[in-house]
């Protein structure tokens, strides 16, 4: 689609002039490097920026918001949950890494009995007994979970493959190739097809795909078995045992980040980038750089950059950086979803049970039933591991997240509850709104104009937002500094075990 592209460039003023890099003669280090957002995505390129240009490039992050983005925390009763992203899988290395580098540590979610309901009981319920949980998952999908694990498995060791690409400097210019460089054809169509379809063409049976596969989608991204393929497995990864989040909440990574990038934040809100030319102070040539316009408590204001890297969606209604006419991708719509935190006792006769009885599922998921005004339903625990827990203090209730696509009535809130006390909502537009074929967005926006989220349009994630800002501050380095050899190369795989 070049034309579409052309059109975006155009959009951004950006058409007139072209063929920047040639004026440079000496490879001297960009004069400023600007951010646009501080969410993971953003803050952990300007850790991996900072780590590839070196201490002495400037670097500005701009953010309208909170750090963190849509890593936030709710605050219910003196203590903070999880309202945005919550759980990092055991092999998301570079989440790791951050915690590891930063000094923080990792805390392991609430334990908790799963139970999936239909809308009128439940029909799977998970029991504190192995065994027995091994007898009934047995009994009702056969061997659907255990070949679940197996291909799951099969996806992540492909998957894996990004860090030793990365570790051994090389990037990629479109989501696209980074993804084919990874699980070549076959992670490229899984963009094509829903998870429902690709998992049924595995072998996998319908009834395991409506009652295990269809509820682990709408927790972790709101919609059903239609989401593609690719973002249908990465949410399946997130079924895995292990799964962790950091001790005191997961947006102290984007605020760490920031600090040991030594990046300058601007609390500001960007309204467009345009392209400016100044002639050279030797008469020959010109240099272009790129003008961010932002505002800020004090006023209109802009500053020039070298470099410039986009970490927020760019969908409409999404950052508010004008794009008049924008290519096809970007005019997805990002799905909504609604945190409801509830202190509270959970209603055990809407879920089934005959007469008041204790209800034993801790994390309620829902099958795809329009009557369900919800999607999921579990107990949380505070974002800080407590030392000493509240001895003496009265046991309160529970603290339960609702995920749901509107906000709550009160009525709804009754038939979920029988007693509750504080209620705190947050609205997200959470993710995109997944439908195969999936069209992702480019990662080049112009040539020094570089997108993070690109990535979101296949899968969004930490771990996604910062593998795609590793990627993008190595594409960025070597544009910068001419290494084409690292850039966009076939057979990586191959190729790198040949240089081990
Ligand atoms: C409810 C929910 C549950 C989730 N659960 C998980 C989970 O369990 N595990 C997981 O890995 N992921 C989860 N995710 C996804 C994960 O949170 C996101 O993929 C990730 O946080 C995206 O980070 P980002 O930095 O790319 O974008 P964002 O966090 O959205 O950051 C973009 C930043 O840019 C700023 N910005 C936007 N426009 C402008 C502008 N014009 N000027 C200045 N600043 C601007 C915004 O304020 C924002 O802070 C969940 C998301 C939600 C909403
Ligand atoms: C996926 O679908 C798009 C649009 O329908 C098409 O252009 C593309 O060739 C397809 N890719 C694969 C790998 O099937
Ligand atoms: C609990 O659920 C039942 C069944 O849906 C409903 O009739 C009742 O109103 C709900 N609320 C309370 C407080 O019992």
């Amino acid at each position: 689609m070049p034309g579409a592209r052309a059109l975006l460039l155009c959009s951004l003023g950006l058409c007139l002039q072209r063929g920047l890099t040639e004026t440079r003669a000496v490879r001297h280090p960009p004069a400023r490097i600007a951010i646009i957002g501080a969410g993971i995505g953003g803050t952990s390129a300007a850790y991996f920026v900072r780590q590839k240009f070196g201490d002495h490039v400037p670097i500005d992050v701009f953010e309208r918001g909170d750090v963190g983005g849509r890593l936030a925390t709710v605050e219910i009763e003196g203590k903070e949950y999880e309202a945005g992203g919550a759980v990092i899988h055991p092999l998301n290395l570079h989440m790791k890494m951050f915690v590891e580098k930063l000094g923080l540590s990792a805390r392991p979610p609430s334990s908790s009995l799963l139970g999936i309901y239909n809308g009128k009981e439940f029909v799977f319920e998970e029991s504190s007994w192995f065994i027995i949980n091994m007898i009934k998952i047995v009994w009702y999908y056969g061997f659907n979970f255990l070949r679940m694990f197996m291909w799951v498995e099969d996806m992540m060791d492909k998957f894996m493959r990004v860090y030793r690409y990365q570790t051994s400097d090389y990037s990629f210019t479109s989501t696209e190739a980074l993804l084919h460089a990874l699980g070549g054809k076959e992670f490229i169509q899984r963009l094509n097809k829903t998870i429902d379809e690709t998992m049924q063409q595995a072998g996998f049976s319908q009834k395991f795909i409506d009652e295990i596969v269809t509820p682990a989608m709408r927790v972790n991204y709101g919609q059903g078995a239609q989401i593609n393929g690719f973002v249908g497995a990465v949410s399946l990864a997130g079924t895995e045992s292990g799964l962790w989040a950091v001790d005191g909440g997961n947006k102290v990574v984007c605020t760490g980040l920031l600090y040991a990038s030594k990046a300058n934040l601007i609390k500001g809100y960007v309204n467009s980038v345009e392209q400016k030319t100044r002639p050279l102070r030797t008469g020959e040539g010109a240099v272009h750089l790129y003008q961010v316009n932002y505002n800020t408590d004090s006023g209109e204001s802009y500053s020039q950059y070298d470099i410039v890297l986009v970490a927020t969606p760019l969908n409409n209604g999404m950052s508010g950086i004008q794009f008049p006419s924008v290519v096809p991708a970007f005019k997805k719509h990002y799905h909504q979803t609604v945190a409801t935190f509830v202190q509270g006792q959970i209603n055990s006769t809407f879920f089934g049970c005959p007469k008041p009885c204790e209800l034993r599922p801790t994390e309620i998921l829902t099958t795809e039933n329009p009557d369900l005004f919800f999607s999921s339903i579990g107990v949380v625990t505070p974002v800080k591991v407590s030392m000493k827990q509240s001895l003496g203090k009265p046991a309160s209730d529970p603290v339960w997240k609702v995920f749901s696509p509107e906000p709550l009535t009160a009525e709804q809130l009754r038939l979920l509850f029988v007693t509750h006390g504080e209620v705190k909502t947050r609205t997200w537009l959470a993710y995109p709104h997944y439908h195969p074929p999936e069209r992702l967005p480019p990662i080049m926006l112009h040539e020094r104009i570089y997108y993070v989220n690109s990535i979101e349009a296949a899968a969004s994630a930490m771990e996604m937002s910062a593998l795609s800002a590793k990627n993008v501050a190595l594409l960025a380095y070597h544009h910068w500094y001419d290494h084409l050899d690292k850039i966009d190369q076939e057979d990586l795989n191959e190729k790198i075990k040949s240089e081990l």
